[in-house]
């Protein structure tokens, strides 16, 4: 996708399609009424002819508007004029994405008003390049004729006086790093499991490694053995497909400066183990290493940003499979840490492939450590497909992560996890059960197991097990929660 910024009269574009705002009150855009006046009334007719509501979402396609040279003009609903603010413009300007997909524009120019204040402007640059490159986005690898039609090439954003060129260019390239990692997230994540296999994530990690110069380890089972990593080779163990360990560093900040570690969880398919989980859309559990797939994406942002911060990324990756020599309900393993856990659940097996790089981060002496999994089906029932659930044994590192999301449009929400809930964790055969309380409050019962792995640092969990996939009509990989995590290293790295 190209992006460019250009002045000059609106109506004497030499574009595709020219995309404005109209209010439900009918009021319009400052852009769309410079469109109309150079019309005489071409816009305002169509906004009274009741073809567009002008709520939030709606959108219409002109062709040929008489007295402007664009070859279309797309209206898209601000809604209502009073409540307008930053978050609407970028809602409307992706249904506005959504409804070029079915047009033949390649090429785009998005208006955008420069009396407003300048850190508004720049930050609308930003999501809406990452809206382009978020709608242009199809995966189509798997099909025998791929359907590239209708995706876009360009996006102009036109001024209409003076502004910071300089830094709407640096947005659109923190726009372009966080969709490029998005979109590899949601590749990662579209993937079928017969491909997606730990060793293609390993592969994955490596050609980054090569394309933005990070370090990468690959640790094999006979070194996840001599680690002691038992509990993650617990779940492996009912698969062919052997697991695998992913290390990435990147060497951005200071030399000896304490990394942000990042640990995503990377279960390429999920049937449950022996405790089986019902067909019904099974076929979903692919996306169940979203946590690896989220920090792969992140980690493509980092570089393409050369981001002045140290980071690493851990991916413990394997498949949860029933099978002759699967671990059983009632094992107990003794993780890297040294606990003993009785696994009483072999659905449960984040938790299991988790607690093990949480052990190994500490090796890192990280600043902060971030762990991203679709944890539970709880946290799908607590905030639904909306919201990411943070978890953290520090308040200010919650914090941190839940504005981060704010600034990215990537919501998340801070529960707790408060003792009583660790209390829950009890066995009568071992140290601690992979599962306690029984369904109340399994999201937060599951980040206290992780709490027990997380003592010597700080640390947040974040369950994207709602946030990371769509179901229904428009299944696929979200490729969230990349723009939080992106903003959060940003801010990090003070850029
Ligand atoms: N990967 C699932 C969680 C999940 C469920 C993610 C639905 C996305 C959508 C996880 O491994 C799991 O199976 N968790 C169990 C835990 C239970 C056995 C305590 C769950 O949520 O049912
Ligand atoms: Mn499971
Ligand atoms: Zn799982």
């Amino acid at each position: 996708m190209e992006f460019s910024i250009k002045g000059g009269d609106l109506s004497k574009l030499k574009t595709d399609c020219v995309v404005v705002g109209v209010f439900d009150s009918k009021k319009l855009s400052t852009a769309a009424t410079a469109l109309d006046k150079a019309s005489k009334g071409a816009i305002m007719a169509a906004v009274s002819s009741g073809d567009i509501s002008g709520k939030c979402g709606s959108t219409l396609i002109l062709q040929a508007v008489p007295g402007i040279t664009a070859k279309r003009v797309l209206l898209m609903g601000y809604g209502n004029d009073k409540e307008y603010n930053n978050k609407i413009f970028v809602a409307s300007l992706s249904a506005a994405f959504k409804a070029l997909k079915k047009c033949a524009a390649t090429d785009v120019t998005i208006p955008l008003n420069t009396k407003h204040a300048s850190a508004d402007i720049a930050w609308k640059v930003e999501q809406a390049a990452i809206c382009a490159i978020d709608g242009a986005y199809r995966f189509n690898q798997m099909k025998s004729k791929a359907d590239n039609k209708h995706i876009g090439k360009a996006v102009t954003f036109h001024l209409d006086g003076k502004a910071n060129e300089k830094a709407l260019y640096a947005a659109i390239k923190r726009g372009e790093a966080i969709g490029e990692g998005m979109n590899l997230t949601k590749d990662l994540g579209n993937m079928p499991p017969n491909i997606a296999t730990p060793a293609y994530l390993a592969s994955t990690a490596k050609d980054l490694a090569k394309t933005y110069k990070f370090k990468c380890t690959i640790l094999e089972k006979k070194d996840m053995e001599k680690l002691g990593m038992n509990t993650l080779l617990s779940v492996s163990k009912g698969s062919y497909l052997p697991p695998k360990f992913i290390v990435l560093e990147h060497n951005g900040g200071k030399k000896g400066a304490a990394p942000v570690v990042l640990v995503g969880k990377g279960i390429t398919f999920d049937t449950g183990g022996i405790s089986i989980k019902p067909s019904a859309e099974m076929d979903e559990m692919k996306y169940d290493m979203q946590g690896a797939g989220s920090m792969l994406g992140a980690m493509k942002t980092v570089g393409m940003m050369k981001l002045p911060l140290n980071v690493v990324m851990l991916v413990p990756t394997c498949e949860n499979m029933p099978g002759g020599n699967a671990t059983r309900p009632g094992d107990i393993v003794k993780s890297m840490a040294g606990h003993t856990i009785e696994i009483l659940n072999t659905d449960a097996e984040g938790r299991l492939i988790l607690c093990d790089a949480l052990t190994y981060a500490e090796r890192f002496k990280p600043a902060v450590v971030v762990d991203a999994a679709t944890l539970t089906g709880a946290m799908v029932i607590a905030l639904g497909h909306i919201t990411t659930g943070i978890f953290a044994n520090d308040d200010k590192l919650a914090a941190e992560l839940v504005n981060a999301g704010v600034v990215a449009n990537d919501a998340a929400w801070h529960l707790p996890m408060s003792d009583e809930y660790d209390a829950l964790l009890k066995s009568n055969f071992a140290d601690i059960p992979n599962i306690s309380g029984g369904r109340a409050g399994g999201s937060i019962t599951a980040a206290c197991f992780l709490g027990r792995f997380t003592k010597s640092y700080k640390w947040a969990h974040m369950d994207i097990a709602g946030t990371a996939w769509k179901s229904g009509a428009d299944k696929g990989a979200t490729g969230r929660p990349v723009p939080l995590l992106a903003n959060f290293l940003f801010k990090r790295a003070g850029i």
